[in-house]
């Protein structure tokens, strides 16, 4: 371990690669003393070192024939065929590469693979730089991936490997034994409606929606989407360690001078007044925490790009590594402390012979008042796994639970007529007081807005997992051969697509409608086939906060609604939040799309989600309380 953090990422993969590096030339060296020994044959110099430049794409070339070869055998010897290929006119598919790296910067989100889908069926292998992947959006598969056949599909070494600068072993980055470990540890956290969390959520909810009031007394628009990156990341570093980031003290941003002014007016006379005002904003340690935490997200997701060699990119220091400090800087003293209050409250009590089973009692249960951070240190005194267990759920419960507020307010722009209905059912269920977690299972038509939210815009749109052992997919269509799923592929899926699949959800798929979680399309399309819906995955990795994500977004959609009557959308003031003209035009998208979103590990919208909104406060007690 000590050698494995202590050598730069570039060296430690060049030697965990050893034999494809040493074994071609090699063979190279041995081919020339052959023919030099045998056959008295010199070739010239130049030859030579052609021979040795050469041997690793040969080998390369080789190798990749012969693995394709196999799995073609092992198909056929199970009566299997491998998954339709995606034709590609370049070697190793760099044409695919280039055309979804075009489509990013214009198209909605997996464009493309609407066209594959109408082509091939919504199962096919996405190879490119040699490497099989296989892609499905269909639920039977994914089902098997998350559920049935769970213990035969991991994340894998590649992605945690990728993933180990921000995350560590914890929950999120590991498997087998050490994912049981994490997952047990931080479960029976998760599996209670703790009370305490209103008090979190009702503080900060109050903290936002008070900051986005000041700002529109001012007449000038908001960035939604950051409010609530904000509300989000205080709520869940209060939860997890009883002391939030306050990201919602420092300064929040305004649009970019001066083409705001006609919607939104700055309160700004110069370009550099302007400049003046971001700069400090940025250098706010909350925002600066922000900041490094969205970079150390980016860096770890842009490795995907270069497969299994991103080292290579980064070859004589870890990227990730450089934004984490200031990261680290907030976690690590509060995890050091908590070790040792633990400790001291042991001393103190007594190592005496109190019976074992005690202990574990209390290790078990979670107190009402208690964080999570305070829950692992009983479980644990490794700084290290307190260390990442603990951003592992910052990171799960920050961005997912803001960019599905995000999408709500987007959603509720877009669709008066559903803000006004939510509004009604704010107003009968609530009125103006805080609300209940009884409040938010009672509201029935908020929890079918929550979902549809999620149905269009899964937080996590893709995601991963590999084949331990080869295996197989029995076909859907009858009489059909079972697909070939070799060990160790790439098993890509997205929800994203599956959401959005009109043969699963009906022929108004691409529409927000939040009734079909209500009326008849419910009983017709989700409940025979549960798994065409799993914004927040299933099986035994299922999120773990999954309740607490439904309780935090309809806090603060009810908290919002008691105020607000009309949300108006603004991206004009920031032309960086403008989607370009061809983006309405995208295969699984009806068009009415205004925003542009895109994804690193979870969804977010660029440029931001501006907004103008209309006050018209609810009637009722307590209404004024917090102004
Ligand atoms: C709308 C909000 C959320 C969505 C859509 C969501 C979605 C997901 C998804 C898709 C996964 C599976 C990732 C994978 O295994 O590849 C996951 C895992 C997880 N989520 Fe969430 N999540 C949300 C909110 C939260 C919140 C608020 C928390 C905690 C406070 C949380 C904690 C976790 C944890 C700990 C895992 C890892 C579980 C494991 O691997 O065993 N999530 N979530
Ligand atoms: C994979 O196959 C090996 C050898 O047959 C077996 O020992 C192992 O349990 C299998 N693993 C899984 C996850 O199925």
């Amino acid at each position: 371990m000590a050698l494995t953090t202590s050598l730069p990422p570039g060296i430690l993969f060049l030697l965990s690669n050893l034999p494809q590096v040493v074994l071609p030339p090699l063979a190279a060296s041995l081919l020339l003393y052959a023919l030099r020994v045998l056959y008295g044959l010199a070739p010239p110099a130049w030859l030579a070192a052609l021979a040795y430049l050469l041997s690793w794409p040969l080998a390369w070339t080789f190798d990749v024939q012969y693995r394709d070869w196999r799995i073609q055998r092992e198909a056929r010897a199970r009566g299997a065929e491998c998954p339709p290929r995606i034709p590609s006119k370049a070697i190793g598919g760099v044409d695919l590469i280039k055309q979804f790296g075009k489509d990013m910067e214009k198209r909605i989100i997996a464009y493309r693979h609407w066209d594959f889908i109408k082509e091939f069926g919504p199962t096919y292998n996405l190879r490119v730089l040699f490497e099989n992947r296989i892609f499905t959006a269909e639920p039977e598969y994914i089902k098997r991936i998350l559920a049935t056949e769970f213990p035969n599909y991991e994340k894998g070494p590649d992605f945690t490997f990728q993933m180990r600068t921000l995350l560590g072993t914890g929950v999120f980055n590991s498997d087998g034994d050490m994912w049981k470990f994490h997952r047990g540890m931080t479960r029976p956290f998760f599996s209670r409606d703790r009370i305490s969390h209103f008090d979190i959520f009702d503080r900060h909810a109050d903290a936002a929606l008070g900051l986005m009031r000041a700002r529109m007394a001012e007449g000038c628009a908001i960035d939604w989407q950051d409010l609530v990156s904000r509300f989000t990341l205080d709520s869940a570093s209060e939860f997890l360690f009883g002391q939030d980031v306050r990201s919602l003290s420092a300064p929040l941003p305004y649009p970019p001078f001066p083409s705001a002014s006609a919607l939104s007016p700055l309160p700004f006379s110069s370009q550099e007044a302007y400049d003046a005002y971001t700069a400090q904003a940025s250098t706010h340690p909350a925002n600066r925490f922000a900041q490094s935490f969205l970079d150390a997200q980016i860096t770890s997701a842009r490795r995907s790009r270069f497969t299994r060699a991103w080292p290579l990119m980064e070859f004589w220091g870890d990227k990730v590594k450089r934004g984490l400090d200031v990261v680290d800087g907030f976690i690590d003293p509060l995890c050091e402390a908590a070790v040792r209050r633990e400790r001291e409250r042991r001393l103190r009590e007594g190592g005496g012979g109190d019976g074992a089973s005690a202990k574990e009692k209390e290790k078990e249960e979670v107190g009402e008042e208690e964080t999570l951070l305070e829950h692992l240190v009983k479980l644990t005194d490794d700084p290290q796994i307190v260390h990442d267990e603990t951003l592992n759920i910052l990171l799960a419960g920050r961005d997912t639970t803001a960019i599905t507020l995000t999408m709500a307010a987007y959603m509720l722009a877009l669709h008066p007529h559903v803000l006004k209905r939510l509004r009604d059912e704010v107003q009968t269920r609530v009125g103006a007081r805080r609300p209940t977690y009884d409040d938010i299972r009672e509201m029935k038509y908020l929890r079918a807005f929550i979902n549809e939210v999620l149905r269009l815009y899964p937080p996590v749109p893709f995601n991963v997992r590999y084949a331990i052992n080869a295996t197989t997919w029995p076909s859907l269509v009858p009489g059909g051969k079972p697909f070939y799923v070799p060990a160790g592929v790439r098993c890509l899926y997205s929800v994203f697509i599956m959401h959005r699949r009109k043969d699963l959800w009906g022929p108004d798929a691409d529409k927000f409608d939040p009734d079909r979680f209500l009326d008849e399309r419910l009983h017709r399309y989700l409940t025979p086939n549960p798994f065409i819906f799993v914004p927040f995955n299933a099986g035994p990795r299922i999120c773990l906060g999954q309740q607490f994500a439904y309780n935090e977004a309809s806090f603060m959609l009810i908290r919002l609604l008691q105020r607000v009557s009309h949300i108006e959308l603004v991206q004009e003031v920031n032309p960086a939040a403008v989607p370009p003209p061809e983006w309405g035009v995208s295969g699984g998208s009806d068009g009415s799309d205004k925003v542009v979103f895109r994804g690193h590990l979870t969804m977010y919208v660029q440029g931001g989600l501006w907004v103008k909104m209309t006050e018209e406060p609810l009637a009722g007690e307590d209404a004024e309380a917090d102004v």
